[in-house]
């Protein structure tokens, strides 16, 4: 474990800020599991002892500190009390867990906001009306919740969100409606709060951003990354920079399942400060003086990185596991013409709804940096349409497009990656890339700017536009390249159409799934265990 505390290639705060004008705040990259430990209870106890030996580290005032989803493993549920019902720190009461009184403490002592993910158990004999305490018609004895925990400075509970989007998570249970939490720190910033699947929908993230206008939003997440569109760092900077917000996110890292992306993301101004802890994995703390959006200055992100810096990240994350979208076989593509170094292609796909995205890219070819023995990506423009599912677990409406990196000239070979970075070339710059997509203007949608390179890292706003033009019921979004780039995996538009999504799982699969959880996570542990 190393503290982060200045980044050195990516995007380093430039210019003066006023004390105003920013707020102190660390986010945490956790190794799951935390240490080589089977015994559950001890894998807490160990991983807690961390969490607070964290929360003391950091050198300064802090605003908020945030942990990530799922990392204190799948031992001893606890209630958790109503927001500020209580002070759990050195509390006699029976039911609350010792962990959560000692992280109570831990933010009190360091008068720290602190968040953590733990599985709440919730008791059915007297249940709040918002629970499902029913299953196939049977009363259950108590439900499980995938559930942050706010402590404010003080120590107290200040928020507690149950998330809304399980990804499976056949032991958890959710609320009968959602909910939409937020909370303040003791410098009067409110944040909103919402965990991993949950940022794909747009229940309850979209009521946080367009009906509140939160500036402010905090993402635990065990994220599984995926190409072309959707690997951990470069979800988290589309959603920030189409939204707006400060985005800051905390992540489970293990590699060998691709889980793992934690960073800062200051809107449309793109990552402060990103990290996925490469194999063989590992814990890392982010800190850092975060612009407040609403500040009196306009904050600037240095976004200078250089290719070989690029190319560092990208080799240590060769064994990292990425898994491939698939609508990458579904869509309608086009190779890119590497004979020519200007196209321009307009490619449809769609059945019920069509998009259309015309590309036009401008690019030059190096033809002497394929030397015998390396590989190069080819590039495919394509065009997506319809539904997928999320790893089986949901399905949702897309509407995406991308030129995107793929093996050879088969458009089945997109989305996925040579095994050995250092046998991959890069004959192809491009100088400008710009994709256009049609929309119809409707509240249940939104598109984002995406892209990713090598890094698994997206391209700084600084070198892009991403504009939004609305023609009466249609709207028209631009993601443009505005200066040269090689090394990109994707880079597009990925654009959701909720009233396509599957619904929420509706009730508790609760006491039947979990000793197969419990199983799933003894598996999970060898496994890492032999890796
Ligand atoms: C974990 O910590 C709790 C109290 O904090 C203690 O009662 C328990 O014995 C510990 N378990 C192990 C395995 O160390
Ligand atoms: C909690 O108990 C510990 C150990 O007895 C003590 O050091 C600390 O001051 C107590 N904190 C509060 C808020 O009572
Ligand atoms: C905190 O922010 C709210 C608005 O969210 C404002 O009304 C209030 O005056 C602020 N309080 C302080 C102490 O700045
Ligand atoms: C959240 O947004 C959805 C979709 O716009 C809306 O139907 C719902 O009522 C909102 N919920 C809350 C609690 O604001
Ligand atoms: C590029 O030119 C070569 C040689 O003329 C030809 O074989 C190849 O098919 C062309 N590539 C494309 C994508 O048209
Ligand atoms: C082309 O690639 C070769 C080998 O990587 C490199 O030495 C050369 O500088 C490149 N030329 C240009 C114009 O970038
Ligand atoms: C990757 O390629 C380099 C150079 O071709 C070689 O030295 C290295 O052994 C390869 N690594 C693996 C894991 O195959
Ligand atoms: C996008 O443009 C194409 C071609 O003009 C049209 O057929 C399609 O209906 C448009 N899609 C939307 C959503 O407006
Ligand atoms: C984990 O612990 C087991 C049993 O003590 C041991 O055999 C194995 O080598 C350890 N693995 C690592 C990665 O430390």
């Amino acid at each position: 474990m190393s503290i982060h505390f200045c980044s050195i290639f990516f995007f380093v705060l430039t210019g003066a800020l006023g004390a105003s004008d920013y707020y102190d705040a660390a986010v945490v990259e956790v190794q799951f599991p935390f240490r080589n430990i089977t015994q559950e209870d001890e894998l807490l106890n160990s991983t807690i002892q961390e969490y607070i030996r964290l929360i003391k580290s950091v050198p300064t005032n802090l605003d908020i500190i945030v942990f990530p989803e799922s990392a204190l493993g799948e031992a001893e549920p606890t209630p958790v009390p109503a927001p500020f019902k209580q002070l759990l720190c050195n509390s006699t009461a029976p039911e609350y867990k010792d962990y959560l009184k000692q992280l109570s403490c831990a933010a009190m002592e360091k008068k720290t906001t602190v968040v953590i993910n733990v599985r709440e158990v919730v008791d059915c004999k007297d249940p709040p009306s918002d629970e499902y305490c029913t299953r196939h018609g049977n009363k259950l004895d108590s439900v499980l919740h995938n559930t942050d925990v706010v402590f404010d400075h003080n120590g107290h509970v200040a928020a507690r969100y149950r998330k809304w989007n399980l990804f499976g998570e056949s032991s958890k249970s959710i609320t009968r409606s959602p909910e939409v939490v937020t909370f303040k720190t003791k410098a009067n910033d409110t944040f909103g709060i919402f965990t991993c699947f949950d940022i794909m929908f747009d229940v309850p993230t979209l009521n946080l951003t367009r009906n509140m206008h939160v500036k402010n939003v905090i993402f635990p997440n065990h994220w599984f990354s995926e190409l072309p569109y959707l690997t951990a760092l470069q979800a988290q900077h589309m959603w920030a920079q189409e939204n707006d917000v400060v985005l800051l996110t905390a992540g489970a890292n293990t590699p060998h399942t691709g889980s793992g992306g934690t960073g800062m993301f200051v809107g449309h101004k793109g990552a402060l400060d990103q990290v996925i802890v490469p194999s063989p994995g590992g814990t890392k703390l982010l800190f850092h003086q975060v612009p407040r959006l609403t500040g009196t200055v306009e904050p600037t992100l240095d976004s200078t990185v250089s290719d070989e810096e690029i190319d560092a990240l990208a080799a240590e994350l060769d064994s990292f596991k990425l898994i491939t979208d698939p609508t990458v076989y579904e869509q309608t593509s086009v190779q890119l013409d590497t004979n020519k170094t200007t196209v321009v292609e307009e490619i449809c796909h769609g059945k019920d709804v069509t998009t259309c995205c015309k590309f036009t890219v401008s690019f030059s070819v190096n033809s002497t940096a394929l030397t015998p023995g390396k590989k190069a990506y080819t590039y495919h423009m394509g065009v997506f349409n319809g539904v997928r599912s999320f790893s089986g677990t949901r399905d949702g409406g897309i509407e995406s497009c991308a030129i995107m990196a793929c093996l050879n000239d088969n458009p089945n070979s997109c989305g996925q990656r040579f095994s050995n970075y250092s046998d991959i070339a890069w004959p192809i710059t491009f100088n400008n890339i710009e994709v256009v997509g049609n929309y119809t203007n409707v509240e249940h949608k939104i598109q984002y700017p995406n892209s990713v390179l090598t890094s698994l890292r997206s391209i700084s706003p600084m070198k892009t536009t991403w504009k939004k033009e609305i023609k009466g019921d249609v709207v028209l979004r631009t993601h443009a390249l505005v200066k040269s780039q090689s090394r990109i995996l994707t880079f597009g538009i990925f654009g959701r159409d909720f009233s396509r999504d599957g619904p929420p799982l509706s009730y508790s699969a609760a006491s039947l799934n979990r000793i197969s959880w419990s199983l799933v996570t003894i598996v999970l542990i060898s496994v890492a265990m032999l890796l």
